[in-house]
């Protein structure tokens, strides 16, 4: 750790109009998995098949936000937030994706937003956070460009009915992992190891974004428009600075980053040249006009940061991918889940995406930052990890950086996908067989960090 409530840096003083939230998407939380003619989306199809979760969880009940979400309300009220960042689960809006709309679902949104402006928080929905609904993989998921046509349709309908008290909107939820660990490597929902194979999903969901913000825009006056991608700082190990793995540490960051970023913001796919791209596939895959409308202007990019990645050329260039994942051999603090605490790599990030994309760069909100720790209400290491990353951002921000918000991931212990309900993330402790919430010692400290910062 570099730093800790108790660093002569903390506490940072933001901003007064620093947006203050917490993060949560749809599946790990609102359960209702198959009430009110909400079709099925991917996980709930991924989570039967045997092996794919640890202990075969699912996310049929998850938190029961759907039945408690006043109660989770009055959680973020306790807190003080202004802004809440959730999904929308399109399956339970457009049950087959595409054509009829199922109104109990937006019946459902519409009441949570309602509440959540009668408690001064304000709703920041994201369109797509992985529960593609199941028919629409059964056509070929974001392998399919219609798909990308199907999510801008479900855009005008959510626009339609929340748009009148819904302004800030994220389309996508860090298209990265769904690409690579949906469908290159098979170990979230959909299930396909298709490894390259895989990166028309890079492009469809990002032309999806591109025409949902063109829905928002027709339907939300005002609407301010983000998406939200993981970034990661690319590391190399101080004891392997060949240039085999300078060029295999590029090459990641193609793929992780840019892949997303540069499309976004420069209207351009980075050089993929390590990948064999473009390769003629790749032509068809990105049609013309593709790319101005993926580039359409963004109000804001929302980064979703947990840890760098370190990278060394790959052991067997035969393999199939031009790098290898390797471990620091740095002696990192770790999370729960096993992941290096490492704060500085948020101002990397930060200011890495400035240097690189300059004035072309908007806004950033930090929508996802958090950690896994051991179940207890005691938890001083998640305060430890949000402190030291909220430095880091001050540091940034103190760099040139223009950071608008941050969201703690997350509001609740809740179904951390893979793992089921072996990771918890929440400032709130859940008891899933009771349902019982109960705050943690971090929930109480992110409570007086923003009422400080109000100050
Ligand atoms: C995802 C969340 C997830 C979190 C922790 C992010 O990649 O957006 O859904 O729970 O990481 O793994």
């Amino acid at each position: 750790m570099t730093t800790s409530s108790t660093d002569a840096t903390w506490p940072p003083r933001l901003p007064a109009d620093f947006t203050w939230g917490v993060s949560t998407a749809a599946y790990q939380i609102e359960g209702a998995a198959d009430e009110d003619g909400k079709g099925a989306s991917i996980w709930d199809t991924f989570v039967r098949r045997p092996g794919a979760v640890r202990d075969g969880h699912t996310g049929d009940v998850a938190c029961d936000h759907y039945h408690r979400f006043d109660e989770d309300i009055a959680l973020m009220g306790r807190l003080g937030l202004d802004a809440y960042r959730f999904s929308l689960s399109w399956p339970r809006i457009v049950p087959t994706g595409a054509g009829k709309v199922e109104p109990r679902g937006l019946d459902f949104y519409d009441r949570l937003v309602d509440a959540l402006l009668d408690a001064g928080i304000e709703p920041t929905p994201t369109l797509f956070h992985w529960d593609l609904p199941q028919s629409l993989e059964d056509q070929g998921g974001w392998l399919n460009r219609d798909t990308a046509e199907h999510f801008a349709q479900y855009a005008a309908v959510v626009a339609e009915r929340l748009g009148d008290r819904v302004k800030r909107w994220i389309t996508l939820n860090e298209p990265f992992v769904h690409m690579s660990f949906g469908y290159g490597f098979g170990v979230h929902a959909p299930g396909r190891a298709l490894l390259l194979d895989a990166l028309p999903a890079a492009h469809h969901q990002l032309l999806g974004h591109g025409l949902a913000t063109a829905a928002l825009r027709n339907t939300v006056p005002g609407a301010q428009i983000l998406i939200s991608n993981n970034c990661t700082p690319v590391r190399l190990r101080s004891d392997a600075r060949s240039d085999e793995d300078s060029a295999a540490a590029s090459a990641y960051d193609a793929l992780h980053n840019r892949l997303f970023n540069d499309p976004l913001l420069l209207g351009s796919y980075p050089d993929l040249s390590a990948y064999g791209m473009p390769d003629p596939s790749w032509a068809g895959v990105v049609r013309d006009g593709d790319l101005a409308t993926i580039a359409a202007p963004l109000d804001g990019l929302g980064v979703n940061y947990y840890n760098p990645t370190w990278i060394t050329a790959p052991a067997d260039p035969a393999a199939g991918l031009p790098f290898d994942l390797a471990e620091p051999e740095e002696p990192y603090e770790r999370t729960a889940f096993g992941w290096p605490v490492v704060p500085d790599g948020l101002t990397a990030v930060l200011t890495g995406l400035k240097a690189r994309y300059g004035d072309a760069l908007p806004p950033v909100w930090i929508t996802e930052n958090g950690c896994s720790q051991p179940a207890g209400l005691q938890d001083q290491a998640r305060i430890d990890y949000l402190s030291g990353h909220i430095t880091a951002l001050a540091r940034a921000m103190a760099q040139g950086v223009d950071v608008r918000g941050y969201f703690t991931w997350s509001l609740l212990d809740n179904f951390e996908w893979a793992e089921g309900y072996h990771q918890r993330f929440g400032l709130v402790e859940v008891d899933f067989a009771t349902q019982q919430r109960t705050p943690r010692a971090s929930f109480a400290w992110y409570r007086d960090l923003i009422a400080a910062q109000r100050s």
